[in-house]
């Protein structure tokens, strides 16, 4: 099996100390960074100015999380910058399969990201269009929520699916993820696990992204 990737979510970190907070995620695979618009999700954090000082500082390359409308308008914006993938939401585009095409023209990874009460079957015909599927385990829009386990089937009947094809696609999952939960979300088939509070609220930040490592791994 492919080793499981983790992604600390700077969205629980402190955001007048970004360059230290980059710092002590050094040992992870991607920074997962959550920009909200406060529309698309009723949250609001930060655009492609400061994405872009964050790419200057970051010690490991970035993984983009729009929660935004219009995301065919702005998603090249940030692949533009240099993030290593940049996702956005199935619900907001209007054309995603173009719009992934236009992300991996620019250089970036293409994901496609689905709220807990979207389904996942319209994405089947079109897996080979995306780099990373991003199956939501929370409503998007804040850190700290609650794992909700009645999106696994769905993670399950994708994974399945991706097997079935024999496609390279990674499978994220994003909201709820820690020691208690990452374990049925990698039996389910996710490959990519993002954390924020598990990760940001450890004593020891290095040990806990080596232990969901750990975690999803077994
Ligand atoms: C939620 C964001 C997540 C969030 C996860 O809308 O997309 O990335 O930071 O935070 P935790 O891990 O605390 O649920
Ligand atoms: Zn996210």
């Amino acid at each position: 099996p492919r080793a499981p990737r983790i992604n600390p979510s700077i969205l629980a970190a402190d955001f007048v100390n970004m360059q230290a907070e980059l710092a002590r995620i050094a040992t992870a695979d991607f920074a997962h960074v959550d920009v909200m618009d406060n529309h698309f999700v009723p949250n609001l954090t930060f655009g492609p100015q400061m994405v872009e000082r964050i790419q200057a500082t970051s010690p490991i390359p970035l993984d983009v999380h729009l929660m935004i409308t219009d995301p065919d308008r702005w998603a090249p914006e940030y692949a533009e910058i240099g993030a290593a993938s940049v996702t956005f939401h199935l619900e907001a585009a209007a054309d995603p399969v173009s719009l992934a095409r236009r992300l991996r023209d620019i250089g970036a990874r293409a994901g496609v990201a689905i709220k807990p009460g979207t389904p996942v079957e319209g994405l089947y015909s079109v897996l080979e269009e995306f780099d990373q599927i991003l199956v939501m385990t929370v409503e998007p829009g804040f850190g700290g929520q609650g794992f909700l386990p009645e999106t696994m089937p769905k993670l399950r009947a994708l994974a399945d699916e991706v097997r079935r094809r024999g496609s390279q696609v990674w499978l994220q999952v994003d909201g709820g993820i820690s020691d208690a939960t990452i374990e049925q979300a990698a039996a389910a088939g996710a490959d990519t696990f993002v954390a924020g509070s598990a990760i940001y609220g450890a004593d020891d930040i290095e040990a806990a992204v080596t232990r969901l490592r750990d975690r999803a791994r077994a």
